[in-house]
């Protein structure tokens, strides 16, 4: 159990409503910063907080000594929102703690395990007046909007961050006990459309018929995207996909985390997607075309015989190496655009988008934080797994700043991140606590 101060920080954490994408919490999105540097020179980092034309972003440093290595710890501050409200059993800002498992907005996603980081450092610094490693922690405000303002900073940064290696919490264990080593991550491209018809709402019975439905039109281009087989339909879209390697599949098939976990995890009556992959390696391994609101007409109580003027879908898809956003987002443009009927103008807006990443596990720094999850959990291998969601700084750490990162999450597939009642094990703070102690250890070790 962490220490009642250390619980009663975690909670002051939660309790800003950091939500990125809504500006009606930039207060809080800036109090939450605040906070962070405040904390991190309070255990004796040397913090400052850097203003963007977003949201801020708050660097620490640890004493700095020539000959060993720089290790940069990166999290985020910012969650995402929290409707549908109803669905929260408690306030997502009021966190609490029962049977051991903290419920709140951003609880896992990121705040347990950035919190559970700065609670090693602080230990290790209180312990040894030092660390092992020069450490650079820095804790951002808009990963869950794309970053749009990171890869610009490290690039004003690039002297004072510079380091051999950066490490990450932020992704997941396979299962509870589990020590579970990321070497890949999909990267994603956003886009929003809107099918406008008519120039205002009509009667669907003096016009409908004469005039086409702007909602039937998108549901139809949406409906497009996929074949019978799940695959995405849309030309050269796989054009750059990487082949998973064998080994992957042959591993990915022992880890205590399969289809039905998966089945019990969703609630969904079924899993289904694109064929001649299992679930794992279509989240993991395979790109997808998802859409993620969908909108349109009449939307109250009862019926209201209307042909509405607009229908919007925004969607993302998520890319695994070597797709290129960019070059995905053209693609669905063109889909869009070729396959839209005379009747609807079409507006596509871009929104953020992020690559993908997979290093080899066993590479560079790999070994070292693989020894550092094996001291965590003595006796077990880590699981090497890649992950179905993005980060997509990290594509820029290494080519702004050269530098790999790994990614040893403590999150468990059920923290329900993004969804209502996101949970972290108060144990998993302890959990992170030595894990940053060993990691910067086998790190200090492995140079
Ligand atoms: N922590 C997640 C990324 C993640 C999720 C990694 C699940 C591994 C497993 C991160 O905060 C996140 O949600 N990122 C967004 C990025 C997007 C908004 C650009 C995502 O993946 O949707
Ligand atoms: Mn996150």
């Amino acid at each position: 159990m962490p220490t009642d101060a250390a619980l009663n920080q975690f909670f002051d954490l939660l309790r800003f409503g950091s939500i990125s994408t809504d500006s009606k919490y930039k207060d809080q999105i800036v109090a939450c910063a605040d906070w962070l540097k405040d904390k991190l020179n309070a255990i004796g980092l040397e913090a400052t907080r850097y203003e963007t034309p977003g949201h801020p972003i708050v660097v620490a440093r640890g004493p700095r000594r020539d000959g060993r290595p720089t290790v940069l710890i990166y999290g985020h501050y910012d969650v995402q929102p929290v409707d549908p409200l109803t669905l929260w059993q408690r306030p997502p800002f009021n966190p609490g703690l029962e049977n051991g498992i903290v419920t709140a907005r951003g609880a896992s996603d990121n705040k347990g395990q950035i919190f559970s980081h700065i609670l090693g450092v602080e230990q290790t610094l209180k312990e040894t007046g030092d660390l092992p490693v020069n450490l650079i922690m820095l804790i951002e405000g808009e990963e869950e909007i794309g970053s749009p303002h990171l890869a610009a900073f490290l690039a004003a940064h690039r002297e004072e961050l510079a380091c051999e290696v950066v490490a990450i919490s932020d992704t997941g264990m396979i299962a509870p006990g589990h020590p579970t080593f990321t070497y890949g991550l999909r990267g994603l491209a956003a886009v929003e459309v809107t099918a406008t018809g008519p120039d205002h709402d009509l009667h669907s019975g003096i016009f409908g018929g004469a005039v086409e439905n702007p909602a039937t039109v998108l549901a139809r281009l949406i409906a497009g995207l996929h074949d019978k087989n799940l695959k995405v339909d849309l030309d050269g879209f796989y054009d750059d996909v990487k082949p998973l390697a064998s080994w992957e599949r042959e591993a990915w098939q022992h880890l205590p985390l399969q289809e039905l976990d998966l089945l019990k995890m969703t609630g969904a009556p079924a899993l289904r997607g694109e064929k001649g992959f299992t679930a794992l390696e279509r989240t993991w391994a395979r790109p997808t075309a998802e859409v993620n609101g969908i909108g349109g007409g009449y939307q109250g109580e009862g019926t209201k015989t209307v042909l509405p003027s607009k229908a919007m879908a925004k969607f993302t898809f998520r890319l695994v190496p070597d797709q290129d956003p960019k070059k995905i987002i053209e693609i669905v443009q063109d889909y869009f655009h070729r396959n839209a009927p005379p009747s609807v103008r079409l507006q596509i807006v871009p929104g953020h988008s992020g690559e993908p990443y997979l290093v080899d596990p066993n590479a560079g720094f790999g070994l070292a934080a693989q020894k550092a999850l094996g001291r965590l959990f003595p006796g077990k291998k880590p699981a090497l797994i890649r992950e179905g969601g993005s980060i997509p700084i990290v594509a820029d750490f290494k080519s702004i700043l050269n530098a790999d990162t790994l990614l040893l999450g403590l999150a468990l597939p059920d923290c329900n991140a993004h969804s209502p009642n996101e949970t972290f094990p108060v144990a998993h703070l302890d959990l992170g606590q030595n894990l940053n102690r060993y990691l910067l250890e086998e790190l200090a070790e492995g140079k």
